[in-house]
């Protein structure tokens, strides 16, 4: 079983991703580590802690990280597509437990040295905590197994602008840091996930199950289709399909295809968060990371169907 931290702004696709990533048995999640991005870090917490309790996971612990990024200033929430709670808008109880004392950052140098080599971490939010991470602790990518992030976007555009992934966007400088650092990174960005789309019939074939972790999703997906349907024109209900497929790859990477490449991020001006894949290596040494730019999107859609189905 892989170690996993998941390091998250939960979040709608958040909460997918999570709750597949509780029922692979090829995972084990160790901690869920919160960050700001599609809502304020204090209501992502709680949604980290209602996700995990959900699923009788109440012991797995959780640890509240960044409310902004290292440099930018904070902007809006994207309430018109997670809700103002990050859940659709959904109005659930508030959840039992709470998160620890230790900052996330800290949290996750703490876990990564007490099991060098075996810790994954998945960051599907800003890259906050992670950057702040490797600053008190720049020995940290030798403790780390590998970082599979969703974000970024080399060559099919942006969703946050004409040309940035929201994850890379919202903390630009910690993202560069991570893609600078030396350790594996993958990066599961739009190349792919806006490749693989669930419609209303692949949902209505997953609520079907009746599973707590698809009569949850029932709950809170409404407002985030309705937002795909007024920005791409989707009529069938369709959704992208961001952070569950770092749980894809993380079970399957076969069913990506990846291009080893240094990815540079741009930090200033209106090309804020645009990811630089530098193959040729024209601006300089860094370690390459694997860009997923391939995906068996059916596979895909599948292997998270079997996950929050069973
Ligand atoms: C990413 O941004 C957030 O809105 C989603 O949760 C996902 O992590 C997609 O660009
Ligand atoms: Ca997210």
């Amino acid at each position: 079983m892989r170690k996993l931290i998941i390091d998250t702004d939960p979040g709608v696709d958040d909460a997918m991703m999570i709750l597949a990533a509780l029922r692979a048995p090829e995972l084990d999640v160790i901690g869920l580590t919160t960050v700001f991005g599609n809502c304020p870090v204090e209501i992502g917490t709680q949604n980290a802690l209602r996700l995990l309790e959900l699923e009788g996971h109440g012991d797995i612990p959780v640890s509240k990280g960044c409310g902004k990024a290292l440099v930018v200033p904070l902007g809006e929430f994207p309430a018109n597509v997670h809700g103002d709670d990050g859940l659709g808008n959904a109005s659930f109880e508030a959840p039992k437990g709470k998160p620890l004392a230790r900052h996330a950052a800290q949290f996750i140098i703490d876990t990564c040295k007490a099991f060098p080599g075996e810790v994954t971490l998945a960051p599907i939010g800003p890259l906050s905590n992670i950057g702040l991470a490797l600053q008190l602790c720049p020995e940290l990518p030798k403790y780390v197994r590998e970082v599979v992030i969703m974000g970024g976007s080399c060559y099919a555009g942006g969703n946050i602008s004409p040309v940035a992934e929201a994850n890379i966007y919202h903390d630009p400088h910690a993202a560069d840091m991570v893609f600078r650092a030396d350790w594996p990174v993958v990066m599961v960005g739009l190349d792919v996930t806006q490749q693989i789309v669930m419609d209303n019939s692949f949902l209505n074939k997953l609520y079907a199950a009746q599973t707590p972790a698809t009569d949850f999703l029932k709950r809170i997906q409404p407002l985030y289709q309705a937002f795909h349907a007024n920005i791409y024109g989707f009529t069938a209900g369709e959704i992208h399909t961001h952070d569950p497929s770092v749980t894809a790859y993380l079970v399957k990477p076969d069913l990506f295809g990846t291009l080893e490449t240094p990815v540079h991020v741009e930090t200033n001006g209106r090309c804020m968060g645009f990811t630089i894949a530098d193959p040729l290596k024209q601006w300089g040494e860094r370690r390459a990371a694997k860009v997923c730019t391939r995906v068996n999107a059916e596979g895909v859609k599948n292997l998270l169907y079997d996950l929050l189905a069973r």
